[in-house]
């Protein structure tokens, strides 16, 4: 069997991601990532180019570091300003068939209740062509925003990951049996009770009990 190799484009919701700068030649088009046709597309030019997916990193926060200043970040676009990355997703969809979506969230800012409803609603929205990168979070005025005062340490960040992940997977794959959803219009059954249950989950970080608010996608 010979080696696969994978091709994703990496890019951000934000003039600029490592490329800082770039945004100021004429022909750079990612001052547009603001206008819903630069999503389009590059999503049909990564599909056409045969891409495997499109991953859009994320940061929450502004460097705020060098300088004691985020004036600098500021001034030139370095990843400011940054928008949300879902948003462009369904627009990327929508244009495409194929190609997948990597998205990165920072999950120390969510709840896993919440979190989980949108990567499986944007799991049906893109018919089962969405993926997590999962990261913790790197910067402090991030964690000042978010009101947590700074960012907590490496490995606290990872124990509290551990535990969202659990949470989040118990959610995806043990809430609803993959033949709850019915749909039967004769005897007005949409989805059947018994095959759905409740999430009872009580840790260190997160204390829930609930049924997933979505259905079982892709
Ligand atoms: C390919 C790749 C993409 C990454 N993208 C992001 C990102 O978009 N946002 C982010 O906050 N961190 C990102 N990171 C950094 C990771 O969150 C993490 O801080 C880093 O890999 C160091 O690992 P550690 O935290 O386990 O030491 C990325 C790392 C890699 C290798």
């Amino acid at each position: 069997m010979p080696k696969e190799i994978r091709l994703n484009a990496f890019h951000m919701n934000a003039p600029s991601h490592t490329w800082a700068g770039l945004w100021a030649h004429p022909n750079d088009a990612s001052i547009r990532h603001d206008t819903p046709e630069y999503w389009t597309h590059l999503a049909k030019t990564a599909e056409r180019g045969l891409l495997d997916a499109i991953f859009l990193a994320d940061v929450i926060g502004v460097y705020d570091v060098y300088g004691n200043s985020p004036d600098t970040a500021i001034r030139t676009a370095a990843q400011a300003p940054t928008l949300d990355p879902f948003p462009a997703v369904p627009l990327m969809a929508a244009v495409t068939e194929n190609i997948g979506f990597g998205v990165t969230a920072t999950l120390t800012y969510e709840r896993p209740y919440l979190l989980a409803r949108r990567f499986s609603t944007l799991d049906h929205l893109t018919r089962g062509r969405m993926a997590w990168n999962i990261v913790t979070g790197i910067l402090d005025s991030g964690a000042r925003g978010a009101g947590q005062g700074g960012l907590t340490d490496h490995d606290q960040r990872y124990a509290v990951a551990e535990e969202f992940l659990k949470v989040v997977y118990a959610l995806w794959e043990g809430s609803w049996a993959d033949d709850a959803l019915v749909r039967d219009r004769q005897t007005r059954t949409y989805t059947r009770p018994d095959r759905v249950r409740r999430i009872s989950h009580h840790g260190a970080h997160y204390d829930l009990d609930a049924i997933h608010l979505v259905h079982p996608s892709r």
